[in-house]
C-alpha cells in the first residue's frame, strides 16, 4: 500500500497563508512524490481555493455531518464535500471528541456518511495521558475502534492513531511506542474485519516533524502521518511527505 500523509490545518490559515503555501509547494515539488498520497485538509471555507491553487494534492475535510442533508444549521454533509472535490474526511479527532462531546457511535455515523458519499474516512483514535500512565491505552484504543468502525468495511477508511498527550505538545510518541500501538491496532482490525484488516493504512499523528518523520515511517506498522502544526508550512510538510515517499512503501 502507498503511504498516506495528511495535513490537518485545524482552525489555522487564511487566504494569503494558503497562497503562500501553494507558491512554496510549487517551488519545492518540481517532481511528483511517488508512493505517497498527499492530502490537504484546510478549514472548509478554504477548500475550493486550495483545490484551485494545489490541484496536485488530494483535498480533504476536517469533519462531516452524520446526515446526508436536512435542517442542521452550520453542518456540512459528506455529499457536499464530495461535490466540492474532497476525497478524504477526518472523523473523530480528539479535539472534536473532547471539545464537541463526540462519541464513538457518532464517529461511526460520520464515517458511514463519508463512505456513502465515496469519501475515505480518516478515523482518529488515541488515549489520554492519564490512560497511558494507568496502562489502559490498548483497551482504550480497542474500544474506540470497535465503536467508531461499526458498519464500516475495509476499503472505506484508514485509521489515525493520535495519542492526545502527543498532540501539539512537541512530545511525539517514540517510534517504539507508536509502532507497538499500531501493531495492536492492526491485530484489532484483523479481529474485526478478517484478513482485509491487514490492508488498512495506519497513520500516526502527534508532533510529527521533518526530523522525526523518517524514523516513524521506518517502523513496519506506520504507513503515514496525520500532521498538525508542521503542515502549516510548505517546507516542513513537504519534507514529511518526501520522507514518506522514500519509506519504501509501494
Ligand atoms: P500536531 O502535529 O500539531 O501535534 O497535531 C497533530 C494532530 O492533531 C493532527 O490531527
Amino acid at each position: 500500500m502507498s503511504a498516506v500523509v495528511i495535513a490537518n490545518w485545524k482552525m489555522h490559515g487564511s487566504g494569503s497563508a494558503l497562497s503562500a503555501f501553494a507558491n512554496q509547494w510549487q517551488a519545492l515539488s518540481d517532481q511528483p512524490l511517488p508512493n505517497v498520497d498527499v492530502v490537504l485538509c484546510p478549514p472548509g471555507v478554504y477548500a475550493q481555493r486550495a483545490q484551485q491553487l494545489l490541484p496536485q494534492l488530494a483535498l480533504g475535510a476536517q469533519d462531516c455531518a452524520p446526515e446526508a442533508e436536512g435542517a442542521y444549521t452550520g453542518d456540512i454533509s459528506a455529499p457536499m464535500l464530495a461535490d466540492l472535490g474532497c476525497s478524504w474526511v477526518i472523523v473523530g479527532h480528539s479535539e472534536r471528541r473532547q471539545g464537541h462531546g463526540e462519541t464513538d457511535a457518532l464517529v461511526a455515523q460520520k464515517a458511514r456518511a463519508a463512505a456513502n458519499a465515496g469519501l475515505t474516512a480518516v478515523v482518529c483514535v488515541g488515549e489520554s495521558l492519564e490512560q497511558r500512565q494507568g496502562g489502559s491505552q490498548e483497551q482504550v484504543v480497542s474500544a474506540q475502534l470497535q465503536g467508531s468502525l461499526q458498519g464500516l468495511a475495509a476499503g472505506e477508511f484508514v485509521v489515525a492513531y493520535e495519542p492526545i498527550w502527543a498532540i501539539g505538545t512537541g512530545h511525539t510518541a517514540t517510534p517504539e511506542q507508536a509502532n507497538s500501538m499500531h501493531e495492536h491496532i492492526r491485530q484489532t482490525l484483523v479481529q474485526l474485519l478478517g484478513s482485509r484488516g491487514s490492508d488498512i493504512a495506519l497513520l500516526y499523528g502527534g508532533s510529527v516533524k521533518p526530523d522525526n518523520a523518517g524514523e516513524l515511517f521506518a517502523c513496519p506498522n506506520i504507513d503515514g502521518a496525520l500532521v498538525g502544526g508542521a503542515s502549516l508550512m510548505a517546507d516542513s510538510f513537504y519534507a514529511i511527505a518526501k520522507a514518506a515517499s522514500e519509506s519504501g512503501r509501494t
